[in-house]
């Protein structure tokens, strides 16, 4: 596992990024991060195969971490930004980072002026970057007026930073999960109402792999007296797609004379 720690709130002349691999259980990392967060101490149980990787950044562009992804060979996708000074936006340019598993910081140089400037400001939901496979790269952004009827777009490059093509994900804000099978693709999922989660699926071409096709979408609806409080999409070791939704059926009648009924679904796709 790989945690990295943003020393955003440290003094200039100490920012810089820890990177560090390690198999420490999270809970226990969660922990130390706090404790020694302020003295930017990272500590962990010494295990046979740490390693530290520490990469200085120039402290006068005032980066700090805004994403970052992990590939299952230990690569890292970083992407770095500079905030404004009410914290509300990041400077309009991508600045990510390939970190591989020896250390080597590669920079791609992504050229995105077909990303609406008004990202920048979004900062919850927009830039999901992601590794799809060897070939392609995951950046996700919105187009579109409003959050209803905004279009979540995908743009994939290759691993030195070149456009290949942009993709449609979806409408609305959506969330991205990767499959840990690379011919899987990926599923991008949206909860549209109180009953209803929307979702397409999105493979590399067998025969062309940095061409990334949708091969599928549709609704998983649930009774309409339940509605849906939160959902997480998962992967089985095959290459399998799934969702588990937690729902609430409504106190609707009365019936239900106690506390609404929780209940936990998971579903596989075929
Ligand atoms: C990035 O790409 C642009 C457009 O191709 C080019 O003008 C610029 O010099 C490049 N920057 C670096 C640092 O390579
Ligand atoms: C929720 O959205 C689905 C898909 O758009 C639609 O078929 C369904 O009628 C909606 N349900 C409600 C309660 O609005």
């Amino acid at each position: 596992m790989y945690i990295i720690i943003n020393s955003s709130h440290l003094p200039l002349q100490q920012r810089r990024l820890i990177i560090h691999n390690n198999h420490c259980h999270l809970l226990y990392f969660i922990i130390l991060i706090f404790l020694f967060f302020n003295n930017f101490i990272l500590l962990c149980n010494a295990q046979q195969h740490d390693t530290y990787l520490t990469h200085f950044e120039d402290p006068s562009k005032g980066l700090t971490i805004f994403d970052s992804y992990t590939y299952r060979d230990g690569t890292i996708l970083l992407q770095l930004a500079h905030f404004n000074e009410d914290e509300s936006c990041i400077d309009p340019n991508l600045n990510l980072d390939i970190v591989f598993p020896n250390g080597a910081i590669k920079p791609l140089n992504v050229s995105s002026y077909q990303i609406p400037i008004y990202n920048y400001c979004m900062l919850d939901d927009v830039f999901i970057n992601s590794i799809i496979n060897e070939d392609t790269i995951l950046i996700t952004y919105f187009y579109g007026d409003n959050a209803a009827t905004t279009i979540h777009m995908g743009m994939i490059i290759d691993w030195d930073g070149n456009w290949l093509q942009n993709i449609e994900l979806g409408i609305g804000i959506g969330k991205i999960n990767i499959n840990i099978n690379d011919d899987s693709g990926f599923m991008w999922t949206r909860q549209v109402n109180d009953t209803t989660i929307a979702w397409s699926q999105f493979i590399p071409s067998p025969s062309k792999p940095t061409e990334i096709k949708k091969i599928g979408s549709g609704f998983i609806s649930i009774s309409p007296l339940s509605i849906i409080t939160s959902f997480q999409m998962f992967t089985s070791s095959d290459g399998g797609n799934g969702f588990t939704l937690v729902t609430k059926i409504q106190k609707s009648t009365d019936y239900y004379i106690t506390d609404p009924i929780w209940e936990v679904h998971a579903i596989f796709l075929d």
